[in-house]
């Protein structure tokens, strides 16, 4: 850490440094019973290499900055909670296929460029809404993310192991080494619809109008391929960024790290990082933390938020009112986003702050079965969303992203969709450890409907 304090930037608060949130109230911890091994791991992580550089960190900032002028539009998407299990070449490849894929038809229906940022390669920590957890009729702590705990219901595996943090650093690099390999070698030529599985289409009552995107796509990427040069430009590569909860401190503090030219501090462990609806009481350790970092930063805001509050914590955050520093995403449900939603759009106008909206349809909308199986159902993911565009739109203001947990697999977690999944198929491939997630399917065709509405959003101005 440097001790020459004429070299930060005046971006950096005075009275902040990267262990500054440790005096201060925090939620969502694990307790370790072994504070050595703690020190130990945390101090091996903060030896390790960063896992992006700070210029990609840079790019994603002026990417959102544009966003928020109203000339990007973002997917943020990937598993609720990876699972070390993951870091394989097959979990790992249809993830980002379906991110890509996804972006594509975005792109398509924003008639802009889509900023892709992964929830992977640290989406590892999970906030709980208790301690413990009855299974079996034996009281366990609760299963608070691979890097924590096992998820397997032993006491022994649920006991907080510090050793799991560098293993979780191990997975995270390895995750995004395949993924900068896959885009860097020619990967993003998914482009091509031909290679997309597009079999739930025909299963839909929207057949004709996907089959008419999918035309229209593909006669897109024909028209830019003919242009050899541009197709290196925007058809070959594309850019892709990391993000994850920065729920666990100690590991985040270990991330970060000073970079003298800039005199400024980043979190290296991902390019964006976000604030979850649990942990982002004004004066508690997390707001503390992110105060300090140059990273673009998300925040959670769910329909218990009051919004005079979170106008503050916005401020706390920044100070200058920077477009592109902080991402807004609102999930407040299907059912209470019509009354939540405008008055956080009055809010955040009333302050005059410069923030880019995004919609997380997922954590508003998680149900039980009668079997006591968590779900989601696909229409009311898509009537959230629906109403945040509508909402801003309604209210002058603009809806620049969406925030979806999925993962590239045929997993069977989330009710609805083409393919007509109902409760009682929830058991065929329900795999998540934590939330459940759309599947290939699923996802696709959210995108599709997603097109859909900003193309009709897009003919009603042009009228
Ligand atoms: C999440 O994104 O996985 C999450 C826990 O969200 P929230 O903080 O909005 O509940
Ligand atoms: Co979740």
């Amino acid at each position: 850490m440097p001790n020459d304090s004429k070299s930060k930037s005046p971006d950096v608060p005075s009275d902040w440094t990267p262990t500054s949130w440790r005096s201060r109230p925090i939620h969502q911890q694990p307790s370790y019973q072994d504070q050595a091994e703690l020190t130990r791991s945390l101090a091996t992580i903060a030896s390790y290499p960063p896992l992006v550089f700070v210029g990609e960190v840079e790019i994603l900032r002026l990417q959102l900055a544009e966003a928020a002028q109203g000339r990007r539009f973002i997917l943020q998407g990937g598993d609720c909670a990876e699972r070390f299990q993951d870091c394989n070449p097959e979990a790992i490849t249809s993830k980002l296929k379906i991110l890509l894929q996804m972006s594509v038809v975005l792109s398509y229906g924003a008639r802009q460029p889509v900023i892709r940022i992964g929830r992977i390669a640290g989406q590892y920590a999970k906030p709980r809404s208790a301690d413990t957890e009855i299974i079996d009729g034996k009281t366990l702590p609760v299963f608070r993310g691979d890097n924590i705990n096992s998820f397997e219901p032993d006491p022994d595996g649920r006991r907080p192991d510090p050793r799991r943090l560098t293993q979780s650093y191990y997975a995270a690099s390895m995750t995004l080494n395949y993924v900068r390999a896959m885009i860097t070698g020619g990967f993003a030529d998914l482009h091509h619809p031909e290679n997309w599985n597009l079999s739930f289409v025909s299963k839909s009552s929207h057949r004709q109008r996907y089959e008419q995107v999918v035309a229209n796509i593909r006669d897109a990427v024909a028209f830019m391929e003919s242009f050899g040069g541009v197709r290196e430009e925007t058809l070959g590569s594309v850019d892709f960024f990391t993000s994850h909860e920065g729920l666990l401190l100690g590991f985040e503090e270990a991330m970060t790290r000073y970079v003298p030219h800039l005199g400024r501090y980043y979190n290296l462990g991902a390019h964006m990082l976000w604030i979850g609806d649990r942990t982002r009481s004004l004066d508690g350790a997390h707001i503390e933390y992110f105060r300090g970092i140059a990273n673009p930063v998300g925040i959670k805001w769910g329909p218990t938020a009051d919004p005079a509050e979170m106008v503050r914590i916005i401020k706390a955050l920044d100070p200058r009112n920077e477009p592109g520093r902080i991402t807004i995403i609102t999930r407040f449900g299907a059912s209470q986003v019509a009354k939540c939603l405008p008055l956080a759009i009055d809010a955040v106008r009333q302050a005059g702050l410069n923030v880019l909206w995004s919609s997380d349809p997922m954590h508003g909308n998680v149900i039980k079965t009668k079997n006591g199986i968590k779900t989601r159902d696909f229409d009311a993911i898509l009537s959230e969303l629906k109403a945040c565009f509508d909402g801003h739109k309604k209210h002058g203001s603009r809806l620049g992203g969406v925030h979806f947990e999925l993962t590239g697999e045929d997993v069977t977690e989330c009710t609805g969709g083409a393919e007509g999944i109902g409760e009682q198929d929830l058991s065929r491939n329900y795999e998540t450890f934590c939330d459940p997630r759309l599947n290939y399917s699923q996802s696709l065709e959210m995108a599709f409907v997603i097109a859909n509405i900003m193309q009709v959003n897009h003919q009603d101005t042009a009228e």
